[in-house]
This record gives structure tokens, sequence and C-alpha cells, in this order.
């Protein structure tokens, strides 16, 4: 039996869709059933026990100075092969091809974006922190904000907080927690994962990339608000604003898995030209 390490919950409830059977949207992330459920149930019982205020603030201090590697956007693209055969053994092909097939989606619906394009080959490249030794439920699968009791479409919402100590906090409990009303996201401690990770990178690195570039990235797991519309009290208009693009690319993000796979060898060129463009050279990760 082959023995895998912990799933990518983001994957494994999402899976490989032809693109007729896509559109039934409800056979998405399928949390009732299927047969990896026990495996995604076991990560996200785990990142929402130890997904705590306390946590998320210790990562930004272990993770904010980004000395943890020097390479460009291309290595790390590779660097992830490495990662999905080891943790979801339900995705036969690597990593890259998810990276490439999100942003020829984009590509092909918005031609004229060439930096939306590049937002769905990086969009997932916070992952390498699996590879820095992180567990799984501190990577991956969907987010949610720390120090505010979790909403109802948090998946597993009502069988996997018992034991957050945050949830006994009489501040972080209740409904607004440690945040103002419509304090707008920015300013929202939201669970720790590959999108917090890579947004805080790209600014780090100064990524020369629009606002919304910054944001879809930062935001794209967080699927409570932009797909099911809770924590709308913690919002400011820029959320608003940017809501759109976030759904727009969660559409590529979920609906371009396929196992025709890309020529990757072929679009390298094109994208190599986005990465020299807008975020050249060897990067602080
Ligand atoms: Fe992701
Ligand atoms: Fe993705």
């Amino acid at each position: 039996m082959k023995v895998a390490a912990d799933p990518d919950p983001s994957l494994v409830s999402q899976p490989d869709m032809e693109p007729e059977a896509a559109r039934d949207k409800d056979s998405f992330r399928n949390y009732t059933s299927g047969p990896l459920l026990d495996r995604v149930f076991a990560t996200y019982k785990l990142m929402h026990t130890w997904q705590t205020v306390d946590f998320v603030r210790r990562k930004h201090a272990q993770f904010g100075g980004f000395s943890y590697k020097r390479m460009t956007v291309m290595e790390a693209v590779d660097m992830l092969d490495g990662l999905v055969d080891e943790s979801d053994p339900d995705v036969d092909f690597p990593n890259s091809f998810h990276a490439f097939q999100t942003a020829e989606g984009i590509r092909k619906a918005h031609p004229d974006k060439d930096w939306f394009h590049l937002v769905g080959l990086l969009h997932d490249l916070g992952k390498v922190l699996a590879l820095a030794g992180e567990p799984q439920w501190a990577v991956v699968g969907d987010t949610f904000p720390v120090g505010c009791r979790p909403q109802a479409s948090v998946v597993f919402r009502d069988c996997t907080f018992q034991d957050n100590p945050d949830l006994q906090d009489p501040l972080y409990s209740t409904e607004l927690g440690m945040y103002q009303p419509h304090c707008g996201l920015e300013n929202v401690l939201m669970s720790w994962g590959h999108d917090e990770y890579m947004y805080r990178m790209m600014k780090f690195n100064k990524f020369a990339l629009p606002p919304e570039a910054f944001y879809i990235i930062r935001f794209h797991s967080f699927y409570p608000w932009h797909k099911f519309g809770d924590y709308r009290q913690l919002c400011n208009e820029q959320d608003l604003a940017m809501l759109p693009w976030v759904q727009e690319f969660n559409k590529f993000d979920l609906y371009t898995k396929s196992s025709s796979l890309p020529d990757v060898a072929a679009l390298r060129p094109y994208y190599q030209a986005l990465v020299d463009k807008y975020c050249p050279g060897a990067l602080r990760w």
C-alpha cells in the first residue's frame, strides 16, 4: 500500500473535472462523501484546532524575514512538482501543470491582461512552505479569519473547532471578535497558509504587479467569503470592489483542471518573459 503524506485538501476536495462536468458546480468541493473524505476531514480538524491568533502571529514572525531560500519564480514552479507527488496520490501530474493550466485559462479569457496570466502561474507557489517542513494544515486548504468566531460556511464548521482555544476566548469567540466593523480584510488576520505567505513574499520582493494581483493571491482560498458571502461585516469598499476579481480568478483555478496537459516547454518562454517583466531574478522566499 502506498503511504501518502497529508493531502492537499484544496486539491482533493476540488477534483479534476472534465469541462462538461465542471459546469455542475455543486459537484465540486464535496465535503459529505467520497473516498478521500476521512483524510480531508483530518487535515481540516488539525487546521481548525491549531490555527489561532497566536499561531498566525508566530508564523508571520517566522517567515516574514524571507530567509528560507533564494530562487527564481521558475525554480519555485519546478520545486512544487516534488510536493504534489507526495501530498496528493490522486493527482498524477506535476503541480506545475495546474499553474500553467490556470494561467492559460486566464490568458484565453483575458488576452489583454498579461499580469493576470502571471497570477495564474504564481498563485500556488506559496506551497513551497510544505517543502520548508510546514505541515499541510498550515499550508493548504480554505482559509478563514482568526480572532473571531468562524462563520457557518467554513468547511466542517460544526465538528472541527471544539479544541481550538480561541473559541473559549471571550473576545475571539464573538462574531466580530478582535475587529472593528468593516475594518477591511487587509486588517484581518487570516489563517496561515500559502495565500498569505505568497502575498507577503510578493510585497517583500516588490513584484511590479497591480493591486488586483496581490489581492487575488492573498484571498484566493477564502471560500467562505468569495463563494459563500460570509464575513461581510469585516469588509470595506475595497474588498467589495476586489471581490469580482477573486471570483473571476477562481473560475480558472477550479475549472481548468483537466487531464489534457499543456505543453509546458512550449509555454515557458511566454511566462519567462512575464516573470522578467514583473518579478525578475533570484527572489527571497
Ligand atoms: Fe491555492
Ligand atoms: Fe490553485
